[in-house]
């Protein structure tokens, strides 16, 4: 099966959620509430998305090498598990870099779906992926994943859903059932989901990862609001504003917030917002989840638990999943 790359063809274009529209409407708002706050999806403007690479090369950072390191160790199992034929489709594919284990252990994957919101960095990619793997049909497909999309036909006996990273953290365990349960949908009865979840640990490594000695987290909070000035003409002083990543225990959670300083007044689109001080625009929810936790909220969301792979320090854990129940509108099938 396969052998036709259709990367180069241009994506199968979903229209996205990185508007300018959408931002500004999100921004007004959020800054309404009493609690302000900015969605952490709009973190990944250009700068922001190259500030996020580097967050994932810190020593501090321990989520990225440590899924690497359990993809690498285990992908040979998972792959014995899952079916010949199979197409993967990936949400948030960024640069396609850990799907690679992946692909290499699965008997003759047949399509490569990469689904992302950034549309030049989705098509570098899987330009690149299309010539490593010439056998391989790939199909890019732009769009927000937490958005409903059309998937593309797939020439495949099976289909797979690959989400790594602990996107899901940035969920709410309610909106992380409903998104894993629209997904299945996509993936059909016995379809599988391998998925990277970040543990819940002490509070001192998760505070060091978020809150890095570098600055570089500080700067990828605080791009939030530079970008607010650059595409919507709003007058945040980033001087005025400093980061701040708490783990919240009640919730099971990291926290990121910007802190005002000061008392101060900023104006988004000709509309003011004033700020006390020390007060928060909260900007990231980070959930960290025990693996009967994470278990149990794919059990909600309609999958049945094949297998969890962790490191050696039980910091990160991979799960591989597959469909048992379909959800179409309220009803389960
Ligand atoms: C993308 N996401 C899983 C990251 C996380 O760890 O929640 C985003 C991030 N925020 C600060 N550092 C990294």
């Amino acid at each position: 099966m396969g052998g036709q790359a259709q990367a180069g063809d241009g994506p199968v274009v979903t229209p996205g959620d990185g508007s300018r529209r959408d931002f500004r409407a999100a921004v007004l708002d959020g800054l309404s509430r009493p609690q302000k706050a900015i969605p952490s999806r709009y973190f990944y403007d250009e700068r922001g998305s190259a500030l996020f690479d580097r967050i994932c090369t810190l020593d501090e950072y321990y989520p990225t090498r440590t899924e690497i390191g359990i993809l690498e160790a285990c992908c040979g199992e998972i792959g014995r598990m899952l079916p010949s034929e199979t197409a993967v489709i990936e949400m948030g594919s960024g640069s396609s870099r850990k799907v690679k284990p992946l692909l290499d252990a699965l008997k003759t994957p047949c399509a490569y779906v990469p689904v992302d919101i950034s549309r030049e960095h989705l098509i570098a990619s899987a330009r690149a992926l299309a010539r490593q793997y010439p056998q391989l049909t790939v199909i890019p497909v732009w769009s927000d994943f937490a958005k409903a999309f059309s998937m593309p036909a797939l020439p495949a006996k099976s289909r797979l859903i690959f989400f790594p990273g602990s996107t899901i953290g940035n969920f709410t365990p309610e909106a992380a059932v409903s998104l894993l349960s629209g997904w299945s949908r996509h993936i059909g009865l016995g379809g599988h989901l391998i998925i990277g979840v970040d543990l819940k640990k002490d509070p001192q490594t998760l505070q060091a990862a978020y809150d890095d000695s570098a600055g570089v987290t500080a700067a990828f909070n605080l791009n939030l609001l530079a970008r607010a000035n650059r595409e919507l003409g709003a007058t945040f002083d980033l001087d005025a504003f400093r980061h701040r990543a708490v783990y919240n225990a009640d919730e099971g959670r990291v926290e990121m917030h910007l802190v005002s300083s000061g008392e101060q007044r900023v104006c988004v689109d000709d509309q003011p917002f004033t700020f006390a001080a020390g007060e928060s625009i909260h900007t990231e929810n980070s959930y960290k989840y025990l693996v009967e936790e994470f278990r149990d909220l794919a059990c909600a969301a309609g999958y049945r638990s094949l297998a969890v792979f962790t490191d050696s320090a039980t910091l990160f854990s991979v799960h591989v999943l597959q469909v048992r129940k379909l959800r179409i509108g309220e009803a389960a099938l």
